[in-house]
């Protein structure tokens, strides 16, 4: 059942490039027109949506962050991303023309649940990401986007995860699309893009051993920092949630914009820090990334750079390079996060941990 792999979590990283390929299938045409099947809102009523709200845990709460940068830049409809069980407690602004987004693997999260019941008697509109058919999440939402990764055991989301990035894309650009505010031709780039990705995971995963390698080469450490900016910045809080629950070692993931304003603090010799470099182009993003890396090693951090393999930048600072394949900054976290996940696994399995069943934490968390 786990098709030949030691642990779910392994098997279910292995089948993203499927779970992707299947998160697309049938919500496009040809020419990138998207159809969304359980949408159920009219076009109508997302034309009148003039603020998003996105309320998830955990993970599929990085996802969310993920969501506002595609969703805002896309749409221009103000987006903002909340942790349900905050969420329902301090009086959010809710309104008719509010569309509350929630994400959810399993769809029986309690604190997600009762943030969208909250949303829906405030006369909010809610439309629930989804990975399982059927679920009370979607049950008690007004539309549906069904991730279709396919059953998740492991306990840490990982195809769950990524399938939600897919989803969150999906509606961002099906919103630009209703609303205008891309053109057709714009939409059907970002589509193809997306249709890609299958095959650009699957050149990491074939590139499994020098992550293995990696986690072999830091099995003492006691404390890892992520770092990334812009759609790299949720991914350094996933990489870090995935050791933290994985490996139970310390790990933290910060905007590298933030450090000057206190984290660099923590740099110390040897202190691994894992790097999401930004596409280089045409902003500043990249090379103010490359400028924080250069301050952490000059303190004697461990640099491990997650870079564009043409990226000549990296290199001089870089005391390990993980090699990604030339994406949009937008959707990066596709690429990015699969290094974490993996490093995260084999590290937790090195380490003789059971990686499927994390010690204190269940697969979905039922109470509040
Ligand atoms: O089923 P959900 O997506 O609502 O679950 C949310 C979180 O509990 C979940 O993502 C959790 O953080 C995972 N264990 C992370 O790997």
């Amino acid at each position: 059942e786990k098709d030949g792999h030691d642990w779910f979590m392994r098997k279910e990283i292995f089948e993203q490039p499927h779970a992707v390929a299947d998160a697309l299938l049938g919500r496009h045409t040809a020419g990138g027109r998207l159809q969304l099947d359980e949408m159920r809102l009219s076009e109508q009523e997302l034309r009148e949506v003039d603020k998003i709200i996105v309320i998830a845990c955990g993970t599929a709460y990085y996802a969310g962050l993920v969501a506002k940068y595609a969703i805002e830049h896309w749409t221009r409809i103000p987006c903002e991303v909340e942790l349900a069980h905050e969420f329902r407690y301090r009086d959010p602004i809710l309104t008719q023309d509010t569309l509350v987004v929630a994400i959810s693997q399993s769809g029986e999260t309690a604190d997600t649940l009762m943030a969208i019941r909250h949303a829906r008697t405030q006369g909010s509109r809610v439309l629930a990401i989804c990975n399982t058919n059927g679920s009370t999440i979607p049950r008690e939402s007004d539309a549906v986007i069904y991730t279709h990764a396919g059953p998740e055991i492991g306990v840490a989301s990982t195809k769950g995860f990524i399938t939600q990035l897919v989803a969150s894309y999906l509606l961002g650009l099906y919103l630009a699309q209703v609303r205008g505010t891309k053109f057709g031709d714009e939409i059907a780039a970002v589509v193809d893009e997306l249709e890609q990705m299958p095959v650009h995971i699957q050149g990491i995963l074939d590139r499994k051993d020098e992550i293995y390698a990696l986690a072999a080469e830091l099995k003492d450490a006691r404390s890892v920092l992520f770092l990334g900016r812009h759609a790299g910045f949720p991914v350094a809080l996933e990489g870090a949630l995935k050791l933290k629950e994985l490996a139970y070692i310390h790990a933290e993931g910060f905007a590298a914009g933030e450090l000057k304003h206190g984290p660099i603090a923590l740099i110390e010799e040897g202190l691994p820090v894992f790097c999401v470099v930004p596409p280089q182009g045409r902003d500043q993003l990249h090379d103010k990334m490359i400028s924080a890396i250069q301050e952490i090693r000059a303190r004697g951090a461990r640099t491990i750079m997650l870079a564009e393999e043409d990226d000549p930048a990296v290199a001089p600072y870089a005391d390990s390079v993980i090699y990604l394949p030339r994406v949009p900054v937008l959707l990066q976290p596709l690429v990015a996060v699969v290094p974490l996940q993996l490093f995260a696994c084999q590290l937790a399995s090195n380490m003789g941990h059971d990686v499927d069943q994390p010690r204190n934490l269940a697969k979905s968390v039922t109470v509040e």
